[in-house]
């Protein structure tokens, strides 16, 4: 054996302990400084700070105003019994806006859009979507409420309102797929598709009475 082979092991098995003793080190030094980054991913980049010059921009500013008309979250002049269907602390009971059929009309086209493949064209709960999970059998499926049922239906309009922009336990929310004007159209809607349910012979104009069966 070279006389050299036996020295060169020893001082391989020292280098050896070198990597692991960084390791016990960096796991019980404590230090004030940030640790040795070797790759910086994207956790430092290149960036302009609060009032610094930038001269890409015609006034040298590097903070940019916002673009005209643009609204923060959560920054929204609000009015509460539009936006949120909320007066006061309580829910909404009245509309936020005139009732015409025109909205009617809008707000039936929307339902039948959004709402009808869970809820059913009537609102009983039996949309396409839930005869569908029905026959599946999967026992994962929350049966879409009725709207003529408690407690929907006895509901302000103002919580119907809240139920379509925020959604309400598992049914998800469609804030965003439906303009504030167009939940509310869904809403009178929704009320219109009650008030059908619980109509009487005295609904009927007197002079149309005699062709009921
Ligand atoms: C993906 C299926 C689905 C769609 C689409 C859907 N819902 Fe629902 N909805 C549900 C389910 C499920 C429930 C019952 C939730 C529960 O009890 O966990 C529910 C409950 C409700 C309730 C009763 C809430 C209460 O006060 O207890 C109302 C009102 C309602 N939905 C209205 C709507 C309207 C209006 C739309 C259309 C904008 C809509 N839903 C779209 C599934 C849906």
């Amino acid at each position: 054996m070279p006389r050299w082979v036996v020295p060169s092991l020893v001082l391989l098995a020292t280098l050896a302990l070198v990597p692991p003793a960084l390791v016990v080190k960096a796991r019980v030094h404590r230090s004030a400084q940030p640790r040795v980054h070797i790759v910086q991913d994207m956790d430092n980049q290149e960036r302009f700070k609060p009032q610094q010059a930038n001269a890409m921009f015609v006034d040298g500013r590097a903070m940019r105003r916002p673009v005209a008309g643009t609204v923060a979250r959560g920054q929204l002049a609000t009015d509460s019994h539009l936006h949120r269907g909320l007066v006061g602390e309580g829910y909404a009971e009245a509309f936020p806006m005139e009732l015409s059929s025109e909205l009617l009309h809008r707000g039936r086209e929307r339902y039948e859009i959004y709402c009808a493949p869970c809820h059913g064209m009537t609102g009983r709960g039996d949309g396409t979507v839930a005869r569908r999970a029905d026959e599946l059998q999967q026992g994962t499926w929350v049966p879409p409420a009725s709207i003529h049922d408690e407690p929907a239906s006895t509901r302000e309009v103002g919580h119907l309102f809240n139920t379509i922009t925020n959604g309400i336990r598992t049914m998800p929310a469609y804030g965003s797929q439906l303009a504030v004007e167009d939940r509310w159209a869904v809403v009178a809607y929704l009320k219109a598709l009650q008030r059908s349910r619980r109509a009487s012979p005295a609904d009927v104009p007197a002079d149309a009475r005699g062709e009921l069966r």
